[in-house]
């Protein structure tokens, strides 16, 4: 997509404002979200503490709530945000890498990844995904993945804000999400970011790409790259849109 005039850089919640991770994201909204990603990782794994790999780990949010039972390795394409989950969970190895081509030499009972998925643009960055997961993947493992909207259930536009604080900065975040081109697979968010500090506050800009796919194309292009694919309910979103764990076992 052609950048405009006026438009704030991309993602720079992952580089500018990394240090701000844990005032964006609540650890504590994790808990309930891993719960599914635990029970469909039994589920398929069976008992012991199989090894999984998350990519697009972020900040680790969701993965801290796993590593009691499962011995994690990660990878992100921002050092930053993986300097972050290495605060979280100092123990894990982790690898910067772009999920498309990233290959870590090794292979795990499961690959997950969560919300980082939204940020595969095209139907050939989510086949460049897929086949990253299967080259990580021993026989019989799964891939689970987490896409926070499908073409079904978004809605454009929307609006959404937050705030919260620890002894130093009280952030508040204001969200447009909005789909400029309903006959492309691109949506658009922009992020306002009011930081207030001692120093007073300051208001900065950001702006991030998410893909917009049918569930349909979900389930065809995990097939084709080599799962079974089921469909998990994934009751998270506090608007009540439906919502998936997709779970793809390799053949
Ligand atoms: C919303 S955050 C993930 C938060 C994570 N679910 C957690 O529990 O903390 C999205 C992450 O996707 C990462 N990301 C975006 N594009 C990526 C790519 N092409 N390859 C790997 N990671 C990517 C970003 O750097 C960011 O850390």
């Amino acid at each position: 997509m052609e950048k405009k005039r006026n438009e704030p850089s991309l993602n720079r919640m992952y580089d500018d404002f990394a240090d701000l991770w844990t005032l964006i994201s609540n650890l504590e909204d994790y808990t309930e979200e891993a719960d599914y990603w635990r029970k469909v990782l039994r589920e398929k794994l069976g008992s012991g503490r199989h090894e999984i790999l998350e990519i697009g780990v972020g900040g680790g949010h969701n993965l801290y709530h796993l590593t009691g039972d499962f011995d994690a390795t990660a990878s992100d394409i921002s050092e930053k945000m993986l300097a972050q989950c290495h605060e979280l969970i100092p123990d894990i190895p982790l690898h910067v890498g772009d999920m498309r081509t990233v290959r870590l030499g090794r292979k795990f009972k499961a690959v997950l990844i969560h919300d980082a998925i939204d940020y595969m643009l095209t139907e050939e960055d989510l086949k460049q995904t897929f086949a990253t997961a299967v080259a990580h993947l021993k026989p019989g493992g799964i891939f689970v993945t987490a896409p926070e909207n499908f073409r079904e259930t978004f809605c454009s536009p929307s609006v959404d804000h937050f705030t919260n604080s620890n002894d130093e900065t009280e952030l508040t975040v204001i969200m447009y999400a909005y789909d400029p081109d309903p006959n492309d697979t691109v949506t658009e968010t922009l992020f306002y970011y009011h930081i207030r500090t001692k120093q007073g506050l300051r208001v900065e800009q950001d702006r991030h790409l998410h893909g917009l796919f049918p569930l349909k194309v979900w389930l065809k292009l995990m097939q084709e790259a080599g799962f079974t694919v089921e469909k998990y309910p994934y009751p998270v979103h506090d608007d009540g849109r439906e919502a998936y764990l997709l779970v793809g076992t390799l053949i």
